[in-house]
């Protein structure tokens, strides 16, 4: 059965709208975990416009599931990530001006790079993930490089605007996420999935995570944190 991984990033970006203490992520992390997820994962982006380092700090110490720190691939995070040692890491592209992460990263055309990062982190006893499009250049160099996991890029689909491109997206995801099993990496899904087209996806068996943020926390702010998470958790296990 597939797991959810909650993204509280955007806990995070209501409360830097007044750079004060609320609302605190570690509490949404929390209760996200009381109502039945299976992992938290934050986002410690350069410009620290959401999550902030005191959020990854604590919730190294307070996660009950298993911790995931989606970063970019540089130097100063991977520094940052052998010190707090989250449970994994998973590895963006990056830009300070985009809204929200646009694309998968390129590991075809940065192998040695990632495969020295990839190593780092794998030493520090962190298994690692890496965001990437739904692409047999982009899986076949996941693998090189020497990842766990693969993040296959759902933004396409979940970002069509037509039927024919839904569907389209939606093929393009199914043979990527086959493909990536087939060569023994371990998949996960994300990016802009929420309570109505993460539906399709349920019936790929092979997907292990579905990492969600935005619609969880948008919906949670009308329902509370607890039945958003559940009301997910029902979608992923077939229950709605
Ligand atoms: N996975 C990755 C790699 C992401 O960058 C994001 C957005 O932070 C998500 C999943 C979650 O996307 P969303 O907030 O659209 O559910």
């Amino acid at each position: 059965m597939s797991k959810l991984v909650v993204n509280v990033d955007h806990v995070a970006t209501v409360r830097q709208a007044r750079r004060i203490t609320e609302p605190d992520p570690v509490t949404a992390a929390a209760l996200a975990e009381l109502a039945g997820c299976h992992g938290i994962i934050v986002h410690l982006r350069e410009d620290r416009r959401h999550i902030q380092e005191r959020d990854v700090e604590i919730l190294k110490k307070t996660v009950q599931t298993k911790l995931n720190l989606e970063m970019a691939a540089v130097p100063e995070m991977v520094k940052l990530a052998v010190r707090i040692k989250p449970e994994m890491s998973c590895l963006v592209p990056e830009k300070r001006e985009e809204l929200t992460t646009e694309g998968g990263l390129d590991v075809y055309g940065q192998v040695e790079n990632l495969k020295g990062i990839v190593e780092e982190l794998k030493s520090a006893e962190i298994l690692v993930s890496l965001f990437v499009d739904a692409d047999k250049n982009q899986l076949d160099a996941s693998k090189e490089v020497g990842a766990d996991y693969v993040e296959i890029h759902t933004g396409h689909y979940s970002g069509a605007i037509t039927s024919e491109e839904e569907i389209l997206e939606f093929e393009k995801i199914k043979k990527g996420i086959e493909y990536a099993d087939s060569i023994g990496l371990n998949v996960n899904v994300g990016h802009g999935l929420n309570y109505v087209n993460t539906q399709r996806l349920v019936p790929i068996k092979q997907i292990q995570e579905f990492s969600i943020g935005h619609s969880i926390i948008a919906r949670a702010v009308f329902v509370g944190i607890g039945q958003a998470v559940r009301e997910m958790l029902d979608i992923i296990n077939g229950r709605l």
